[in-house]
This record gives structure tokens, C-alpha cells and sequence, in this order.
């Protein structure tokens, strides 16, 4: 069953480039030619706008899709409120930002019978949802698939799966997502998440700003970093189907829920760049130092939503990805620094060079704004005293949110018994060395 699921998905068309038009349809003809909205659509579709900027937004940075559906979005009754289980939305209020350094163990294993949008917990995030700035931090961990179809008009999620591989049911189409791959659903794009493993768990950046696109390069050039020709978008695919359908919909932070009388992810044709897709962190193209001392962890970023200031994003994805390391006279591991951005680190598989345990696939930290970090004593006393050769760092993918607003916890992210309570010994025994 997994493996027909896998297979399923395997049909992916490539994004060439974020701003740019893509188009898939289901049945040939369902596309309609030369306009958006026919009078009448091909073959008794409707036709249906999904805008995810404002209408008149620069080209360049102007979001929007056209479907093609068997219903129109518009028929379906009336939302009324359900729990919201373990999610939380900006503005992160219940509990005062801490300068602390945190860090936690993966989430304990849910009930039976959690589903991806059940298995949901939200660890924090800034700004306002309902302002669209800023962004949180969740994670999930979920043992079945879900039967109800999920949208959140709050904000586009950047799923980062740790464990276990998902099929994403969108109204575009099916993307598989494995550990060491990325996927995002745009604001307002219904989806469902069915399991292909057991169980899954990972990460999710639900970003209210700006979407997520590609840095620009700079002096880099051309190519480099994430290459757009790497993200996939789906190839359409519909479920024709009658019957109730529960659809949860996010909207200023809470969950909404209505019973249709169908599916809503029935659209047979699609074209436009307001789409999801996936991509595999392994394709990351690492830029770094070949003379000496290392750039700068931005060098890293996958993704940026940029803020109204020119370099100011209102969050970053970035990857820590195999790479050689080959700086001569330079402390190879990321140095000890304080920054005014805010970084919540995972871990998808392996270690990290920064830290010799403690950090475990599925569990984070959070260095918010000036808090001092960097390597643990033993992980400095080696690279201090390590014979410089050309060394590939080849054990882990690790992965960073860095916002540009502190990271305000939810109070049971403050409160978890997987909270380690003594993540400062890290930098215990960072003896003086000075010689004066
Ligand atoms: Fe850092």
C-alpha cells in the first residue's frame, strides 16, 4: 500500500522558477486556452481564482493560481469553531519572551488515532497572524492518516519531516515527502496528510509573512544554494467524490470546521505559480570558504521570506547539509556568537558539528534575539586542537528557522517535560585560556 502511495506521487512536473506560470491537468482539454475564466469552463469544470498577494502586487512578487474544479470553494455550509488540540497563533502572548538558551527532546508519542493536524503542537513564534508578519514554530508527530482535509488562511507551512514519509493530498495534486525533503502548502491551499510509514514526525514553519522564495545570489552568480529547477510542483489530480468531508479550516488562530457534501480537492486543471511543492534538502548546492575562516550561516538559506527592509527576512529556512570543510587557520565548527535574529534549530538525521549530544533527530533548540551561543566545550576543545585537513562533514542535516523577532513559547512549550532542564551546562568548563 506505502509503496503504491509512493509511486502514486511519482509524477511531479518541476517548478522552473518561483514567479513563473506552471500548469497541469488531470484529463486532457480541462485547461482551458488563452483565458482564465471562460464563459463556460472545458468540460463542466468551474473556473476559480486563488490569490495568495494582494491583486496588485508587483509581477515579481505576485502570487495567484486559477483551478479548474468539479465544485466551486464557495459551495460549502457554514464554519463553526473546534479545539484548536496544541496549536497556537500569533501574537504569542501567554508567557513573556525568554533570553534563555532552550532546548528540547523530541515529542512524546501521541495517543492512537492522532492524525497529522491532531498531532500538532505549536512551540512558540512572533509577530501577528492576523497582520500577516511573522511566523511559529510547530511540530508534529502522528500515527494515522488523515481523513479530513486541513487549509490555513493564516499562513503558508514549510513541513520539515523527521521521521517517516507523507503523501500530501492537495488541491493541486499529490507531493511524497520524505525525511531530507521539504514541502510547502501555500496559504489557503486545502490539503490532507496520509502516512506512509507508521508513524511521522517532524517539524513545520507556518510563516504568516511574505511567501517563502528564493534568496537573491549576489556576487554567487547564476547557480548556486537551491536551485529552482529542484522544486517540484505536483502533477493534477482530483478526487471526485460525494459524501461528508470534513474540512478544518485556520483562520486568525483558531480552527473552524464544516461538513461538505464532497471533496474539496477536486480540481482536474490548474495553472498559475500559487502552488505547493517539494524539495529534497540533499539537492542543496553548499557554498563555502575554500581559503580561510567560513561565511556567514546565511550562506545556507534555502528559503526567505523577506520582510518591508531590504536583507531583513522575516524568517529564513536554512540547512546545515553535508560539506566539506577545508578552511585553513580557522575554527571550522560554527563560531560563538550573539545575533539579533532569533534561530530555532532542528535536527532531521544524524548530529550536528556544533555540539557533541544532546541535540537529537526531532528535538530543537532556540537561541532567541542576543542570547550567546555556539559550540559545547568538548565539540571547541577538539576543533581547537584538530589537525586541519580537508574533512567532509557527512553525519547530519540540521536545519534552522532564524526570524527576525524573538521567539515568544507557548506555555506548553514553556512547561513540557521534554524541555531538558540543563541545556546551559553545555558551555560548562569554557575555561580561561588567557595567557596576559
Ligand atoms: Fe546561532
Amino acid at each position: 500500500m506505502s509503496g503504491d502511495a509512493r509511486k502514486a506521487a511519482a509524477g511531479l512536473s518541476y517548478l522552473t522558477g518561483f514567479g513563473n506560470e506552471h500548469a497541469s491537468e488531470a484529463v486532457p482539454g480541462a485547461l482551458p486556452e488563452g483565458r482564465n475564466s471562460p464563459q463556460r469552463a472545458p468540460l463542466g469544470l468551474y473556473a476559480e481564482q486563488l490569490s495568495g498577494s494582494a491583486f496588485t502586487e508587483p509581477r515579481a512578487h505576485n502570487r495567484r493560481s486559477w483551478l479548474y474544479r468539479i465544485r466551486p470553494s464557495a459551495a460549502h455550509p457554514a464554519f463553526t469553531r473546534t479545539g484548536d488540540g496544541a496549536i497556537r497563533t500569533a501574537p504569542f502572548t501567554e508567557t513573556v519572551p525568554d533570553p534563555n538558551r532552550l532546548r528540547w527532546n523530541p515529542l512524546p508519542e501521541p495517543p492512537a488515532g492522532t492524525d497529522f493536524l491532531a498531532g500538532l503542537w505549536t512551540l512558540g513564534g512572533n509577530g501577528d497572524a492576523t497582520q500577516r508578519t511573522g511566523m511559529a514554530v510547530h511540530l508534529y508527530h502522528a500515527n494515522t492518516s488523515m481523513e479530513r482535509v486541513f487549509s490555513d488562511a493564516d499562513g503558508e507551512l514549510l513541513i520539515v519531516p523527521e521521521r517517516g514519509g507523507l503523501l500530501l493530498h492537495t488541491e493541486f495534486g499529490r507531493l511524497s515527502v520524505e525525511p531530507a525533503h521539504v514541502a510547502l502548502i501555500p496559504r489557503g491551499v486545502r490539503f490532507r496528510v496520509e502516512l506512509l510509514d507508521e508513524s511521522a514526525r517532524g517539524y513545520v514553519c507556518e510563516n504568516y509573512g511574505a511567501p517563502f522564495r528564493l534568496p537573491d545570489l549576489g556576487p554567487i552568480g547564476a547557480n548556486g544554494l537551491a536551485n529552482a529547477r529542484d522544486f517540484q510542483a505536483p502533477v493534477a489530480a482530483y478526487e471526485d467524490v460525494t459524501g461528508p468531508v470534513e474540512v478544518v479550516n485556520k483562520f486568525c488562530g483558531n480552527l473552524w470546521t464544516a461538513t461538505y457534501d464532497h471533496s474539496p480537492l477536486n480540481v482536474v486543471a490548474w495553472h498559475g505559480n500559487h502552488v505547493p511543492y517539494v524539495y529534497d534538502l540533499r539537492r542543496f548546492n553548499v557554498i563555502g570558504t575554500i581559503s580561510y575562516d567560513h561565511p556567514d550561516p546565511s550562506i545556507f538559506t534555502v528559503l526567505t521570506s523577506p520582510s518591508d527592509t531590504p536583507g531583513l527576512a522575516g524568517v529564513d529556512f536554512v540547512v546545515f547539509a553535508p560539506r566539506w570543510l577545508v578552511g585553513e587557520d580557522t575554527f571550522r565548527p560554527p563560531y560563538f556568537h550573539r545575533n539579533v535574529m532569533s534561530e530555532y534549530m532542528g535536527l532531521v538525521e544524524g548530529a550536528y558539528d556544533a555540539k557533541a549530544e544532546g541535540f537529537v533527530p526531532g528535538g530543537g533548540s532556540l537561541h532567541n534575539m542576543m542570547s550567546a551561543h555556539g559550540p559545547d566545550r568538548e565539540t571547541f576543545d577538539r576543533a581547537s586542537a584538530a589537525e586541519l585537513k580537508p574533512q567532509k562533514i557527512d553525519d547530519g542535516l540540521a536545519f534552522m528557522f532564524e526570524t527576525r523577532w524573538p521567539v515568544a513559547l507557548t506555555p506548553h512549550a514553556a512547561g513540557a517535560d521534554h524541555l531538558q532542564q540543563r541545556y546551559d551546562d553545555v558551555w560548562r568548563g569554557l575555561e580561561r585560556h588567557f595567557r596576559g
